[in-house]
């Protein structure tokens, strides 16, 4: 196992009851890195996220994240942030922002503790990070979709995290917040040099960002630098038809070619 590596997988298949979601996947990502994570649906990336996370145990191989065994990962769990897919929080509560944020400190100071101020400024650092400082003393169910979103990112920066996990982050958010999303988590990861690791399924706008991109289909079909890998046939073993990526200024665009395009 290497030292660097943020996150490390040999051999590794998780299954649901019998069900193989993920098989024999062996993946380096080193600290420092951003990675996108690709597949269609149910290819099993939350799965990978959350075995990396130690949320779910793999029936066989090994897995490092932080160079520990994820069930023993103690207090560099607190080093992790990670925004799941489907966050679990009952916006109906009437909570402010700013209280929803220092939530992801209370791994560190207990639930039922009083905030300090310097934790107060840690949350609000971490909303100044999402641009969302001046709503602080709003009400979470006072937000929009989009709005909550960062406010859970927020959440998750508020450790200061050296690796973070988002799953498909931009699924409640429009294109140009998707976009201001990919920024400044693209600047987390220059001038931090936070590890993140990022689900998605904008194929086109995070090629122009990741080092890496690993695309996922049960098995690694391929991973790589993106113009590596999306040039190649891994796309088509993915997603069952034919697609590439064609430069259209800087932005690459993914399209599927016309003969498949009404095959699935
Ligand atoms: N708790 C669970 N119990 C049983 N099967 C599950 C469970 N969670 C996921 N699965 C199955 O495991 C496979 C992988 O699911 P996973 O959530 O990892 O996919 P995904 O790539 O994240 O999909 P999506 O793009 O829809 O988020 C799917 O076939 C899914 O139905
Ligand atoms: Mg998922």
């Amino acid at each position: 196992m290497s030292m660097s590596a943020a996150i490390e997988f040999r051999g590794v298949s998780v299954r649901y009851d019998h069900l193989p979601a993920l098989e024999n996947i062996s993946v380096s990502i080193p600290s420092g890195s951003f990675w996108g994570i690709i597949g269609p649906n149910g290819s099993g990336k939350s799965t990978f996220v959350k075995t990396a996370l130690g949320l779910l145990t793999p029936y066989e191989g090994d897995v490092r994240t932080l160079g520990r065994v994820p069930a023993d990962l103690g207090s560099l769990r607190a080093r992790i942030g990670y925004v799941p897919q489907y966050a679990q929080l009952d916006f109906s509560f009437p909570l402010q922002v700013i209280d929803v944020v220092a939530m992801g400190l209370y791994g560190e100071i207990g639930l039922f503790r009083r905030l300090t101020r310097s934790h107060r400024e840690r949350a609000y650092r971490a909303l100044d990070r999402v641009q969302m400082r001046e709503f602080a003393d709003r009400q979470i169910s006072a937000l929009s979709g989009g709005q909550r979103q960062r406010v859970l990112i927020a959440r998750a920066l508020v450790v200061d995290p050296s690796l973070l996990i988002l799953d498909e982050p931009t699924a409640a958010l429009d294109h140009g917040s998707a976009e201001g999303l990919y920024d400044w988590v693209n600047r987390l990861h220059e001038e931090d040099g936070m590890t993140i690791i990022l689900v998605t399924h904008d194929i086109g706008v995070v090629s122009q960002y990741v080092d890496s991109i690993a695309c996922l289909n049960r098995s690694l079909v391929a991973h790589g630098r993106p113009r590596d890998v999306l040039s190649g046939d891994s796309l088509e073993e993915m997603y069952g038809c034919g697609a590439m990526l064609f430069g259209h200024g800087d932005v690459p665009h993914m399209v599927v070619s016309a003969k498949d395009a009404g095959k699935k």
